[in-house]
């Protein structure tokens, strides 16, 4: 009976047929065959890998989580269970083209069949460009990333920071030497096969480090669940990896040896790690990028600077969706209306970056106002941009960068 259906429920069915509409292009969703999780499941890394049918292993290790000892418990695990193991542990920094290519070297004179990265987003991004690189000498924006079938060997990823989410991505991003630029490479070949999240690694990660990793997570998360490009699968995990970010985070941060929240942080970088992998990012990548190349601010901080103020840019087609968040982010009230719920969302993530001492503005990194036309250029020519849900051009970058540098969020605005 119609009379009988409460209005909201009508509301419901009218958003979910909306949905439905907007994804009526289907997708594909890819993500690692498997996945391990849990404190100390490095001792199941062997039975994983077998599994898997690889029989030598090139483990592509930074060189300080190497020294720290770190990767201890996975060489035990890969010998225990009878395979052979190689170690590249060259990795230092920011990964280019040399190292790669030295990479690859090491991996033809191994013969191993499985290459597996363990360590930061270095480390990982590494390993995947060893593994579908193969002897390609070409340059690297020309190259193209076939399907899984194109990689001759296994890829597995066990992160020590829980930020990039790379052990779940179809990305990895190189600096080719020749040219002096980042390059990125995606394609369905750089999903790993292996994906292990141990968080008994992640217990040491310095405050700074985890709060900054931890905002890169949750800003996959957002500009993935925004993307234009999103989709109901990409959608979910990104709305739970929200939801763990805001309870997990700020005791990761403040307890550091709390195993559970530990875990949760791995698991909330993973989830929104498959969901940009599936539905892409936007403007706040496109300009934290440029942002962190020119300042040389890390990363997880260039995106806790920007991520407000784009939120706020993006209302005017992301409303709806922000205010979905509220819940997620723990905050608004039923009687709220949307703009009232979106902007809550949007104040609540940026007091969560204040509580996490991360700064707000870009004052203090020695910027310079001369760079924002280019910057803004850049920012556009970016990967990331495709799946931004506004539209944007140079003069409104420079503009968000204006804010950014005075700390002044314009909530009004939106
Ligand atoms: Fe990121």
């Amino acid at each position: 009976m119609v009379e009988n259906i409460l209005p909201a429920t009508i509301a419901s069915i009218v958003t979910q047929t909306l949905q439905q509409c907007h994804y009526n292009s289907g997708f594909t969703f890819r993500s690692p065959a498997i996945t391990v999780t849990g404190p100390y499941c490095v001792n199941q890394l062997g039975s994983a890998l077998l599994e898997l049918g690889a029989k030598h292993i090139l483990v592509v290790v930074d060189r300080m989580v190497w020294q720290l000892g770190l990767t201890a418990g996975c060489e035990t695990a890969i010998t225990m269970a009878g395979l052979k193991l190689t170690l590249f542990s060259d990795v230092e920094g920011e990964p280019d083209s040399k190292l790669v290519a030295k990479g690859i070297a090491a991996l033809n004179a191994s013969g191993a069949d499985f290459v597996l990265g363990i360590g930061g987003g270095s480390a990982l991004d590494t390993a995947k460009a060893i593994a579908v690189l193969g002897d390609y000498n070409g340059p690297l924006v020309e190259f193209k990333v076939g399907g899984l079938a194109s990689r001759r060997v296994g890829l597995g990823a066990i992160p020590t920071t829980a930020g990039t989410g790379s052990e779940a991505t179809d990305i990895t991003v190189i600096k080719d030497v020749a040219n002096n630029i980042k390059v990125p490479i995606k394609g369905p070949a750089l999903v790993p096969d292996l994906a292990l999240l141990d968080p008994a690694l992640m217990l040491g990660v310095p405050p700074q480090i985890t709060a900054a990793t931890g905002i890169d997570t949750l800003t996959h998360a957002i500009e993935a669940y925004t993307s234009r490009s999103s989709n109901p699968l990409a959608q979910a995990y990104a709305y739970h990896s929200i939801e763990m970010v805001v309870t997990a985070l700020p005791i990761a941060v403040g307890c550091g040896d709390d195993m559970n929240m530990r875990l949760s942080m791995a698991i909330a970088a993973y989830k929104a790690g498959l969901s940009f992998s599936n539905a892409g990012l936007g403007l706040v990548h496109a300009i934290s990028h440029q942002v962190g190349a020119f300042y040389h601010i890390p990363h997880g901080v260039a995106n806790a600077i920007i991520l407000p103020y784009v939120m706020v840019f993006n209302n005017l087609c992301c409303e709806d969706s922000y205010a979905e968040l509220a819940k997620a982010l723990g905050v608004g009230r039923e009687a709220m209306t949307r703009r009232e719920l979106s902007q809550t969302s949007i104040l609540r993530v940026r007091q969560l970056i204040i509580d996490l001492g991360l700064p707000t503005s870009l004052a203090g990194f020695d910027v310079d106002k001369k760079d924002f036309s280019n910057i803004a250029e850049q920012a556009m020519l970016d990967i990331c941009l495709t799946g931004t849900p506004r539209q944007v051009n140079v003069e409104q970058i420079i503009s968000l960068l204006d804010q950014a540098l005075a700390g002044e969020l314009p909530l009004e605005g939106c």
